[in-house]
């Protein structure tokens, strides 16, 4: 129930939860980010702590997340603090839900930015801007792109409005219907790409660039980018999820579903990685390039394969499809929030909301352009959008989730809302009580250098004393001899 006394709306049929977690879930982190961190991190070992990252640290949080807004029906801070007040909990635990509300809306700020990119790349294409040029002409369209503060601002706004019209028109009209086929569009897309990198060169180059593994190339501060991109590509601790989750009927399977989104999302991305960097190492270019990367690589591409034109403005309206998919999650909670909680209409929520939004979104487009130069440490309001809430916000609001989950609430609680078979339970329980918080703080603690020793150099140490902990700790737990004992 809201607090207006209103049976919570539920989502449309079987796999409208399915679709629009996942179409939150892939957006502009694997195509745009992914590759661009995997550029800057150097490779393979950025993707492996990545990948351990998403099954290890990603899916447990996920799991929780849906379980909060299942189970407490509401915003992150409604459904944290009913979900914490039902094991006779402080409701300022619902302070982690706060924050994500919070991290969600600022995550957009810097998005509908590389969002307007995407759109602005669109209409190039479907207006010849982009038409054959060397390396370096359209390294010079992307700059010119991002110079003109009006060209950008028009870009960005267009996002927003188109953000806030489909929220503002509610949640199974607007979200659902989408992502069924813009999907499956982009996976071929991006297929197609891959098979173009096949036959143009550099594929060889790509692949081992992705997954050779090299234990020397880990730094600390690839370590905390690989855990904030999972947390981001996943799209959790910034109430996209949980608030996705607060629509899911009672009898759908949280892990299943979980799990699949996890896996479509990873596979996104790798697809996105294979797809790009051949195009970087055919024509060498430097895959360190940073968050141009896709805007300077992928349209060499287009230009050199047969209905190059055709198949650029299919891509580019795919990416731009699953750019608006990720953006309406991220303020869904902030607009569930105010419905529920001050009374507005869905309306005039996503208009209160958008106009804020739109105000500080400027600042961070101007960082491409005017505000250049107003840097705080040397990194722009852009910067500090994405670093604030990918590198801290998500990892902590993660960890407060976990650490509720796994020690504050009631156990039989999350046992009923997950509805897992006792395994799968207890193996739940080890993850969120004791592999991903200490993943994640033992990433935080090298990344604040205020460990002597590099972690990142000794990660299969730690690797199996996170492992022993976890069996240690959970070998004297009686809850886990109760999950394993009752089903
Ligand atoms: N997961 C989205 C992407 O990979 O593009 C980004 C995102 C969506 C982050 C929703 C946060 C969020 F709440």
């Amino acid at each position: 129930m809201t607090s207006s006394g209103q049976p919570r709306i539920q989502w449309l049929g079987r796999w409208g939860f399915m679709l629009a977690a996942t179409g939150s879930a892939v957006g502009l982190g694997n195509i745009w980010k992914f590759p661009y961190i995997t550029g800057e991190y150097g490779g393979g070992a950025f993707v492996l702590v990545y990948l351990a990252c998403i099954f290890a640290v990603g899916v447990p949080v996920m799991m929780t997340e849906i379980s909060f807004g299942r189970r407490g029906r509401g915003s992150p801070i409604d459904a944290i603090r009913r979900v914490v007040n039902e094991s006779g909990r402080s409701s300022a635990w619902s302070l982690i839900g706060w924050m994500a509300m919070l991290c969600g809306f600022m995550v957009l700020s810097f998005y509908v930015v590389v969002a307007g990119w995407s759109f602005s790349y669109l209409w190039k294409m479907l207006s010849g801007g982009l038409a054959a040029g060397s390396v370096d002409d359209i390294a010079a369209v992307f700059g010119a792109n991002n110079a003109n503060p009006v060209n950008l601002g028009f870009w960005s706004t267009l996002v927003t409005l188109l953000t806030m019209v489909i929220v503002g028109k509610g949640v199974q009209e607007g979200i659902e219907k989408s992502v069924s086929w813009m999907m499956p569009g982009l996976v071929l897309m991006l297929v197609l790409l891959i098979v173009f990198g096949v036959f143009s060169g550099g594929f060889g180059e790509a692949v081992s660039f992705l997954f050779s593994f090299n234990v020397g190339s880990l730094s600390s501060e690839g370590m905390l980018a690989a855990l904030g991109h999972a947390f981001f590509t996943l799209s959790l601790a910034s109430g996209a999820i949980l608030t996705y989750g607060s629509y899911l009927p009672k009898e759908a399977s949280i892990g299943r579903t979980t799990v699949s989104v996890a896996v479509a999302d990873t596979v996104v991305a790798l697809m996105a990685g294979l797809a790009i960097f051949p195009v970087i190492f055919a024509n060498g270019m430097d895959p360190g390039e940073g968050p141009g990367l896709i805007f300077m690589s992928l349209p060499l591409a287009f230009q050199a394969m047969p209905l190059g034109t055709l198949f650029g403005i299919l891509f580019f309206l795919m990416l731009s499809m699953a750019a608006l998919t990720s953006s309406i999650s991220m303020v869904e909670a902030t607009v569930s929030w105010l419905c529920d909680n001050k009374g507005m209409s869905r309306q005039s929520a996503s208009w209160g909301t958008g106009t804020i939004l739109w105000l500080i979104s400027t600042l961070a487009m101007l960082s491409f352009n005017l505000g250049a130069d107003w840097t705080l440490a040397g990194k722009t309001v852009f910067d500090w959008l994405d670093y604030l809430t990918s590198r801290w916000m998500m990892p902590l609001g993660g960890l407060g989730m976990v650490v509720v989950a796994g020690f504050v609430l009631k156990s039989e609680l999350f046992r009923e809302e997950l509805g897992l078979p006792p395994l799968a339970y207890a193996l739940w329980l080890m993850m969120v009580r004791y592999v991903s918080p200490l993943g994640i703080l033992i990433i935080f603690v090298d990344a604040l250098g205020v460990y002597p020793v590099s972690f990142a150099a000794h990660w299969p140490w730690l690797l199996a004393m996170l492992v022993a902990m976890a069996v240690v700790g959970e070998a004297l737990s009686p809850r886990l001899r109760q999950a394993l004992t009752s089903d």
